[in-house]
């Protein structure tokens, strides 16, 4: 009997058709090789790197811009061609890229010099060497080598704020060094700021170019989208305006292409899933519901304990009294769930800043008021729908052992 009822299940979902042509193509891993409305950017990037192909360094480059802008997708598509090049014309030129927010790569200054090294084919264990060895191991490498080297470090906010940027110094200064061969660097970053607090030195150096992505308008990605959801669904299953809808919601956060493409993947998932024949509207207000309620999930996963505890009692004064709630009243609570889950308490300053971050990260509502009865305070209240509010409040009940 139960073996019956899987055949059916498998069967069943054999005859369904799916709305999907090509799913992969709405992946986030998928290197699409055209890149509407990046045509300068993407000019701009190859006429910079072209010298490489005639043995010259190229200019350090600063690419910058919010998330979702094509950055990366830009460097990969043109970094790919110049690779091709190079191995047309016999000049062969190094492209290493780096995404260093990957932990295992990136999280300090020795595991990041070993990775390049290795790329270079030393061997370099994974601790214990002094970091100037596995500097000289690599830089020896990278001369014997005789090529231009491209090292693109992506997300390079993220290896400053782990390792400090004495790395990119010694990476500047490289070239005074070396004798055969010479490294470009390209760095990225969504962090607007990324460059300011950087060593003034470094600085100048790695922003001997620099290349803004400004964010995409609703149009753009509308274009966008179309050109990757025309070969990703079977023909004639996106209902009129779900394209327009995705990248009008998307529009509004920043113009982020990711978002408008994980719109529209999970709008057609989630269409197949109830069994609809067209991808639709109302699949596209669902999407966007449960995006935004895994992002919100995946937030919390990612706080510290302390931070954790604040939000929990944030999440009960709020249950209890369903309004806006001052940050005394947060700190008492904090105390005491504190002390039953074994936590050492903060001060009410340090739970303060807890409360700041998280309204910056958009959990909460934390807003100053300057008169009324509360007199200067400030108050506040979860910022997420009620839905998503009791999914963190199981999330932090049941795996973090709260309440
Ligand atoms: N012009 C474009 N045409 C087609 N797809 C695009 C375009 N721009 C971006 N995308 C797609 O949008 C997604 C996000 O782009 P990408 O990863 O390049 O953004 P990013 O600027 O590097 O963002 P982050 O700063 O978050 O790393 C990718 O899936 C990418 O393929
Ligand atoms: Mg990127």
């Amino acid at each position: 009997m139960q073996q019956q009822s899987l055949d059916t299940i498998f069967d069943e979902y054999m005859k369904k058709e799916s709305l999907f042509q090509n799913k992969n193509l709405l992946s986030t891993n998928h290197n699409p090789k055209n890149l509407p409305h990046r045509n300068k950017e993407i000019r701009s990037i190859a006429s910079l790197l072209a010298p490489s192909l005639k043995g010259n360094k190229p200019s350090n480059l600063f690419v910058y811009g919010k998330t979702g802008t094509g950055k990366s997708a830009v460097i990969k598509s043109v970094t790919e061609k110049l690779r091709e090049k190079g191995e047309e014309n016999g000049t062969e030129v190094k492209i290493v890229y780096l995404n260093c927010k990957l932990r295992k790569v990136a999280d300090t200054e020795y595991r990041l010099v070993a990775e390049l090294a290795r790329k270079f084919g030393k061997e370099v264990p994974s601790t214990g060497l002094p970091t100037d060895e596995v500097y000289e191991r690599f830089f020896d490498a990278l001369d014997d080598d005789k090529r231009i080297l491209i090292l693109i470090l992506d997300e390079i906010d993220s290896l400053v704020e782990k390792t400090g940027d004495e790395f990119l110094y010694n990476l500047t200064r490289v070239n005074e060094e070396l004798k055969n061969s010479k490294l470009s660097l390209v760095g990225i970053s969504n962090d607007l700021s990324f460059t300011n607090d950087l060593d003034p030195r470094v600085k100048s150096s790695l922003s001997e170019e620099e290349l803004l992505f400004s964010p995409y308008n609703a149009t753009q990605l509308e274009d966008i989208l179309q050109s990757r959801a025309d070969k990703a669904f079977v023909e004639g299953v996106v209902g009129g305006g779900v394209v327009q809808k995705c990248a009008a919601l998307a529009a509004q956060e920043h113009g982020d292409a990711r978002r408008a493409i994980d719109l529209l993947r999970v709008s057609g998932e989630l269409a197949e899933r109830s069994d609809a024949e067209k991808v639709r509207g109302e699949h596209v207000d669902r999407a966007e519901n449960e995006i935004d309620r895994n992002k919100v999930l995946e937030v919390v996963e990612s706080q510290p304990r302390q931070s954790q505890a604040v939000l929990w009692s944030i999440i009960n004064l709020f249950e209890d009294r369903d309004e806006m709630i001052q940050t005394g009243e947060v700190h008492s609570l904090y105390e005491e769930v504190c002390r039953t889950s074994g936590l050492n308490p903060l001060t009410q300053r340090r739970v303060s800043d807890l409360i700041s971050e998280l309204d910056m990260l958009g959990i909460i509502q934390a807003k100053v008021t300057s008169k009324g009865r509360y007199g200067r305070t400030r108050l506040i209240k979860p910022a997420v729908s009620v839905n998503v509010k009791n999914q963190v409040k199981n999330l932090l009940k049941e795996k973090y052992y709260f309440g």
